[in-house]
């Protein structure tokens, strides 16, 4: 079986946006390659260091998140990324392979410099996670790795730095790895900005309980310009309807509820029970396995994970140090 290695910042419990986007992906791909899930606690530092308590927080709250929407730990290896040192010894090794012009110009790390409103001040630590995130992919010699759009200038970094080390060291102990785009796309906010987010406030968490889900439903943007129910509706940038796309099974009929609130006669309330509906469907049984879920167990499944993620991590170092010459076998 091929590996796969993805990963996720624990900032925060994961939210269907999440779910959509990746999660879901996950649960199908842990049946046909050998898939491992970082949590990746180094690099959420890297724009959270004042605050840690925040991620070590939120490691447990991903996990469950993981294990109650179905990635199997017996399928699926689901590790620490700061328990396997040997990923920070490889960054090093990695910092001489990139300069701080390649570094600047990754459009992903600009943008969020400019989210972030740095200034002249960026920490290096953040600027270079990329080169922390080639030695996650490499370590484990994964040849994919399913990630959002916005991953790809870290895989492209990533195959750049394979390269250069394979060509300096004379060597072919690295290997590229190609990005799987997911099918799922992004998810929109329940306030119709572009993407659900955590810090934006506008998404729905797998955790939410019931009184909650409905009421953030009941807050979703629809068309502001349908006033009655008999006015004809816009179907186009509804959330209701967009969530509906992904979480109503039966097409033909949310097809002819579209072409009903097209012509007018159709009201928000009645498409947001509908949703309501269709999400506790969907919610339910994830509640359920969360609540089977005690800490004892969920420690095991981390403990575990991170042994068996080492091995593999340490193989790789191992021959990476052999082949720039520090093993030193003298002093063994
Ligand atoms: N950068 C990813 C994110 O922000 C998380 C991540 C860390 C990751 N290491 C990885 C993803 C390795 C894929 C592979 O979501």
């Amino acid at each position: 079986m091929k590996r796969i290695l993805t990963g996720d910042r624990p900032t925060g419990p994961l939210h269907l946006g999440h779910y959509v986007g990746s999660l879901q992906s996950r649960v199908k791909l842990q049946r046909e390659y050998e898939q491992y899930i970082m949590i990746a606690d180094m690099q959420a530092l890297t724009d959270n260091f004042e605050n840690p308590q925040k991620i070590t927080d939120n490691v447990c709250e991903v996990i469950k998140d993981y294990i109650s929407i179905g990635i199997d730990p017996s399928q699926s290896t689901i590790f620490i990324q700061s328990q396997i040192p040997e990923i920070t010894e490889l960054t090093l090794y990695y910092l001489n392979l990139v300069t701080l012009g390649r570094l600047e110009r990754n459009p992903t790390v600009k943008n969020e410099m400019n989210q972030k409103g740095f200034g002249e001040s960026i920490p290096m630590g953040f600027l270079c996670y990329p080169v922390n995130q080639a030695a996650d992919i490499t370590i484990f010699k994964a040849e994919c790795v399913p990630v959002g759009e916005d991953q790809l200038p870290m895989i492209e970094q990533t195959n750049e730095i394979v390269r250069k080390f394979n060509r300096i060291y004379n060597t072919e102990c690295l290997k590229e790895s190609q990005a799987l785009i997911g099918k799922g796309g992004r998810l929109v906010g329940i306030d119709g900005q572009s993407k659900a987010s955590k810090s934006l406030g506008n998404a729905i968490f797998l955790s939410d309980d019931t009184k909650t889900v409905k009421e953030k439903i009941f807050q979703m943007y629809t068309d502001p310009n349908h006033i009655q129910i008999s006015d004809p509706g816009k179907v186009e940038g509804h959330v209701v309807f967009a969530y509906l796309d992904l979480f109503h099974q039966d097409t033909e009929e949310l097809n002819a509820l579209k072409e009903h609130y097209r012509r007018g006669g159709l009201g928000d309330v009645m498409l947001k029970n509908m949703l309501f509906k269709d999400l506790e469907d969907f919610l339910n049984p994830v509640r359920e396995k969360r609540k089977s879920l005690s800490n004892d167990i969920l420690w095991d499944i981390l403990r575990d994970g991170t042994t068996k993620a080492r091995k593999v991590a340490i193989e790789t170092i191992e021959e990476v140090r052999d082949v720039v010459g520090f093993t030193y076998k003298s002093l063994k």
